[in-house]
């Protein structure tokens, strides 16, 4: 079927829409009380009422708006929907990034909602549920927040960056990313554990960290972080020539990526469980 492409600007409204609803929902559901509803891969990767509560408010909005798009979430899959068709528009959900900080009242958790068209990431926001700051990028339109166009920062120095990762829920995968941290941060200004990998793509994108990298990152930990983050300037790949994915995710500005992926790869950051 030949279908018109939709125009990533058009998905973008569609999402930056969507994810203020659904930002609202999970600060409400916040400020009423939040408890675990369930775990996931181990007894720390928790699932709140809210997460579940988002995701279908979501599901919900799309499926009104945009009925013929497939979707992929954190909580519900791909739920109903079938296969992607050429042209056809993939949208992907993490109701709330940064589930444990939502879960302790951390400030620092995000709805994130990427568009994909072909197996490619065209639009994506990033909106933090208690603060409100909002980043979105389209393919080719450049990483924006509250208006203002971001560029990464211009540190080429990778001693003096600061690096922001994160952690696997796993206990053995802990283990080796702490054997990497402990000799990462031996040669790096410091190092950042925030909690929500979507937000710290797009901290890397303002700059506000220098550069970050986690193993184990889920398709929609990363989509709409690292449009975000690619679209500031920044150089977003796995090792070795790799695309970012669960193995590794590498976000740095130019000239910090060859010092930092060969540190990783020295590190072996994507090894282990
Ligand atoms: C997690 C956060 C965290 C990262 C983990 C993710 P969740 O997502 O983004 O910062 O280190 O790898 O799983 O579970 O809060 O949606």
């Amino acid at each position: 079927m030949d279908r018109t492409r939709p125009a990533p600007q058009d998905l973008l409204e569609i999402a930056v829409d969507v994810a203020r609803d659904a930002a609202a929902t999970a600060y409400r559901m916040r400020a009423e009380g939040v408890s675990v509803a369930a775990t996931k891969s181990t007894v720390t990767d928790v699932v709140t009422a809210a997460d579940r509560a988002v995701e279908r408010q979501v599901l919900d909005a799309l499926r009104r708006l945009r009925p013929d798009d497939a979707v992929l979430g954190e909580e519900y899959g791909a739920g109903e929907t079938g296969p992607v068709g050429p042209g056809g528009v993939r949208w992907i959900i993490d109701p709330i990034d940064g589930t444990v900080n939502y879960l302790y009242g951390l400030p620092h958790s995000a709805v994130s909602l990427a568009a994909e068209v072909d197996g490619k990431v065209v639009a994506g926001v990033v909106r933090n549920v208690s603060t409100g700051e909002e980043w979105t990028a389209t393919a080719g339109g450049g990483a924006w927040r509250d208006g203002a166009r971001l560029r990464c920062s211009t540190e080429t120095d990778l001693g003096q960056a600061l690096v922001a990762t994160g952690f696997g829920y796993d206990p053995r995968r802990r283990a080796h990313q702490a054997r990497v941290i402990a000799e990462l941060i031996t040669q790096v200004r410091d190092i950042r554990r925030l909690g929500a990998a979507a937000l710290d793509l797009c901290l890397a994108a303002e700059g506000r960290v220098d550069a970050y990298y986690e193993k184990g990152l889920a398709a929609w930990d990363l989509a709409a972080g690292g449009l975000v983050a690619a679209e500031a300037g920044l150089r977003v790949s796995g090792l070795g020539g790799l695309p970012a994915g669960p193995d590794l995710v590498i976000a740095a500005p130019p000239a910090l990526f060859a010092p930092l992926h060969d540190r990783l790869a020295v590190l072996d950051a994507s090894g282990g469980p």
